[in-house]
Formats: C-alpha cells, sequence, structure tokens
C-alpha cells in the first residue's frame, strides 16, 4: 500500500471518530495484556469497538478486549486502546501502528504504553512493576518503507525514547508512596513463542532486562510522530526459575497481568493528572 492511500485510511478513521467524541484527546493510553482495567476510570467514557471504525484492525488474542475509550482522566482528555495489535497475530507493521498514527491525528501529545513482559534480569520477580528506560528492537521496524513525511523525519532520532520528565515524575510518585518500582530496557520480539532458557540468558547479555512482544513498534512510530511517551511493564514471569516442572503459560502471563494492574493504573491517572 502506498502512502496516500494508508494516510486516507488514518484520515477516515481519525474522521469516524471525530463524529463521535467533543474534545479531542491530547493524552493515548495502550493497555496491554490483562492490563485493561485502566479504562473502567475513564470518565464520561465514550466506547467505540474497532470492528466500527474504518480500517481499523480488530484483536484477536486472549485479555485483550478490543475498544477504543475517550473521555476524561486525570483532568485531561484521553484515548485508551482496550487491547492493541501484535505483529505475531500476522498484522503488517503498519497495521500494529495505524492506531498510533489515529492518535497522532487526533492531536495526541503524549502516550503510555503498558505491557506483560517476561523477566530476563534475575533479581525481578513476578509482579514487579519496570518503568521502560529504554528499548531494544528485534522486529521489523515499523519506519521501514517510504517516509511519512505529514508525520516526521525519514531517520527519527532514538536516543531517548522514552521521557525522562515522566519517568522522574514516576519514580518520585512511587517514592512517596513506598512503591517498588524497577527501571530497565525492554527486549521486544516478535514471537509468539516463549523465550528458550538460552534466549533469556542472551537477552540479560544484551543489556535487556525484560522481554515482550509489543510496545516497540508503537513507541518508535509516535517518537516519529513527535509523542512524547512513557511505558511501563508488569513483570508476569521469571525466567530464572524455568525448568523441567516450570514452564511459560500465556494464562499464568495474563493472571499476574491483572494482580498488578491497579498499581499500575493509579500510577498512570497520577501522572496524567500531572501532564
Ligand atoms: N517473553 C516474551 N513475551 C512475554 C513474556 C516472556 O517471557 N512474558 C510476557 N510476555
Amino acid at each position: 500500500m502506498n502512502n496516500t492511500t494508508y494516510l486516507e485510511q488514518i484520515d477516515q478513521a481519525v474522521a469516524y471518530i471525530k463524529t463521535k467524541i467533543q474534545q479531542n484527546p491530547t493524552v493515548g493510553i495502550v493497555l496491554g495484556s490483562g492490563i485493561g482495567a485502566l479504562a473502567d476510570e475513564i470518565e464520561e467514557a465514550i466506547a467505540i469497538p474497532y470492528k466500527e471504525i474504518p480500517h481499523f484492525p480488530v484483536s484477536t488474542v486472549a485479555g485483550h478486549k478490543g475498544n477504543l475509550f475517550f473521555g476524561r482522566l486525570g483532568g485531561q482528555n484521553v484515548m485508551a486502546m482496550q487491547g492493541r495489535f501484535h505483529y505475531y497475530e500476522g498484522y503488517t507493521m503498519r497495521e500494529v501502528t495505524f492506531p498510533i498514527r489515529v492518535m497522532a491525528r487526533l492531536g495526541v501529545k503524549t502516550l503510555f504504553v503498558s505491557n506483560a513482559a517476561g523477566a530476563v534480569n534475575p533479581s525481578y520477580r513476578v509482579g514487579d512493576l519496570m518503568i521502560i528506560t529504554d528499548h531494544i528492537n528485534t522486529m521489523p521496524n515499523p519506519l521501514i518503507g517510504p517516509n511519512m513525511e505529514e508525520f516526521g523525519v525519514r531517520f527519527p532520532d532514538m536516543t531517548m525514547p522514552y521521557s525522562s520528565r515522566l519517568r522522574r515524575r514516576a519514580q518520585s510518585l512511587a517514592d512517596q508512596r513506598g512503591l517498588m518500582l524497577q527501571q530497565g530496557v525492554y527486549v521486544g520480539t516478535t514471537g509468539p513463542s516463549f523465550e528458550t532458557r538460552s534466549e533469556y540468558r542472551y537477552f540479560a547479555t544484551i543489556g535487556a532486562d525484560a522481554v515482550g512482544m509489543s510496545t516497540v513498534p508503537e513507541v518508535i512510530v509516535a517518537r516519529h510522530s513527535g509523542i512524547e511517551v512513557f511505558g511501563m511493564s508488569i513483570i508476569t514471569n521469571q525466567s530464572n526459575s524455568l525448568g523441567e516442572d516450570c514452564l511459560n503459560d500465556g494464562n499464568d502471563v495474563i493472571q499476574a497481568a491483572q494482580r498488578a494492574t491497579l498499581t499500575l493504573t493509579s500510577l498512570f491517572k497520577d501522572l496524567i493528572a500531572s501532564l
């Protein structure tokens, strides 16, 4: 698909959404596996099913719901994706990141992303929350293809994708509440298979603290579009305990994510209120 057609599709989605909402959002939120609860906190919420929005992909994974929420959170106009699209589902990278382009065209300035991730750092425990300080991309880059000049430059800077001011603020909010947060590097893989034990060790060696199958494409496209990004992972499984009688299981991942969701939700809310 050429850029003109892709941009037309983005703008048709935007035009449809604008017929449903009163105020344009300035904050975007992507809620990962088992973390959808934040959507319940949105006031004056309007939910638009993905399947109603022209050209919007539809999500297929357990634990991911397919609604776009608009409303007020922490005094800001927000839009939240309850359910995201993963490369492993078979979507193209342009489909995976379509909602981020829609956010950009609607006027979103700050993006909050969340995900469930496996621990690579041996000191991490199931249920830990990690502020994403940086990422390592092992997936195809979502910006491959002719550059979309309407959004950003051909070779976008990626030295600091995750806002340092929001990271600092998140840490001080956590300190005030006596909450322990990890800060670490997220490595994005295509999935859908979990890592072998050797791959977990390899990711530790290259500087990663947690591993997951999402987030990186959305963050690259958000940064390309000039959107500030804050990201957080819920640690749902530990690689160091894996072996004969302890294997990775997608259902355990979703349950672990749901348990840490309340804390993540309240941090996101306070950060949004501080914008
Ligand atoms: N690996 C990759 N993705 C994940 C994991 C993991 O261990 N846990 C949750 N998402």
